[in-house]
Formats: structure tokens, sequence, C-alpha cells
């Protein structure tokens, strides 16, 4: 049985599709914590509702981003994780913290990357006059939104789109890739190889949206 430990910085949507796909499918896994770096987060009253172990480490009750990240390490550490999720977690972190958690340690950025790293992505994306945008699931890597490769989803960009509206269809599809790369990780599915990630299998690591204009 893997443990899964999932950090968040706000809605956690991307937490509870994870946690609703592993609950529904039974997978050999369990969300052991939900963690937040900000007080009241939404996500974290969702987990407490679910019955999850939920906590918080506040950065700006620490002086500096080593002690903010070894007391979030400490924090982490309690429930042994086969597996450290970043869903929506806002903070950059240290060489040294992702080298701890490497090979187990993924992130989801509403992008394709290696396009738009950082923030403001869909914002990005249209100004640029991209006809597609989408998300990434990824291993992570001490530099920041790199790291390989899992699962890409690209959604089209429509003329009148605005950001919010391109969020909202990003997002739909981060709510697919997201489970979906957790799946084949703690069931054994993923191979590093140099430097690339492969599913044992050959399956597909990309989704293409292909509904109507949500
Ligand atoms: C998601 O769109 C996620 O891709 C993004 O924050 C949102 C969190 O939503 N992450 C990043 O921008 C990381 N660089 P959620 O809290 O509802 O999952």
């Amino acid at each position: 049985m893997k443990r899964i430990v999932i950090l968040i910085s706000g809605r956690g949507s991307n937490m509870q599709a994870i946690q609703q796909a592993c609950r529904a499918e039974g997978w050999n896994a369990g969300v052991a914590a939900v963690i937040s770096n900000v007080p009241g987060a939404e996500g974290l009253a969702w987990a407490q509702a679910q019955g999850l172990s939920t906590a918080t480490v506040d950065h700006r009750a620490h002086a500096d981003r080593a002690t903010f990240e070894a007391a979030l390490t400490a924090q982490i550490e309690r429930h042994a994780p086969d597996l450290l999720l970043l869903a929506g977690f806002m903070r950059i972190l240290t060489a040294g913290f992702v080298e701890r958690f490497a090979g187990r340690l993924l992130n989801i950025h509403p992008s394709l990357l290696p396009a738009f790293g950082g923030l403001h992505t869909h914002r990005r994306a249209l100004e640029a006059g991209c006809k597609v945008a989408g998300a990434t699931v990824h291993f992570v890597t001490p530099a920041l939104d790199h790291g390989p490769i899992v699962l890409q989803a690209a959604v089209p960009v429509h003329g009148d789109d605005d950001e919010a509206r391109l969020a909202r269809r990003v997002l739909a599809v981060e709510h697919r890739i997201y489970p979906q790369a957790v799946r084949w990780f703690v069931h054994d599915e993923l191979r590093l190889e140099g430097g690339q990630v492969r599913h044992r299998d050959a399956a597909p690591q990309w989704l293409f949206y292909t509904g109507d204009r949500a």
C-alpha cells in the first residue's frame, strides 16, 4: 500500500480529483496527509471532511526558506510517503528539498511545458496568440517547472477566450491527467529512462481535449 502526501496552497481541486479516484478505484495506495502552507486553505476543509489527516506549515511563520522547509519536511516525513504530490502548491522549493524526494515528487503545471513555466500561464498563452494550451504532470527537479514529463493534455484556445475561461478548460483536463499519472506511479507502471518517462505498456502519455467549447 503506497502512501501519498499532497501539498496544497489553496482550493485543492486536483487533490480532490486524486483522492476521489484513489477511493473510487481502490488503488493500492492511500492519501496519508494533506499539508498546506496557507492557514485555512480551502482544500483543507474538504480533506478534513473526507477524514484525511491534515496539517498546516505556514511559510510566513518562518524566518527564511530553510527553516520553513525544515518544518515542512518534518511534517511530511511523519507520514513516510512513497509519493509526494504538489497540487497547486505555490512555494518555490530548494534543491535540497527536491533532491530529498527525488523520483517520488510530482507536480502539475497549467501549461504545456517547457512553454510558460512560472505564473499567469493562461494570460501569457493568450497574449502569445497560442492556438492550443494545456497542462503537464512532471517529476520535479530543482529547476522551477522543469523535469521529466509524465503526461500532457492539450486543449484548444478559442478566439473569444479570456483567462478565466481558458483556465476552466485546462483545469478540467488537469483533473484527468493528475489522477492518471498518480495511478500509474502507485501501480509501478512508469519507467525513467535517460531522463524521460515511459509508460511500461506504452500507454499514451497525452490527452487531447475533444469536447465542446466548455
Ligand atoms: C492548478 O491549475 C495547478 O495546475 C496550478 O495551480 C492550480 C491549483 O488548483 N499550479 C501551478 O500553477 C503550479 N506552478 P487546485 O488548488 O484547485 O488544484
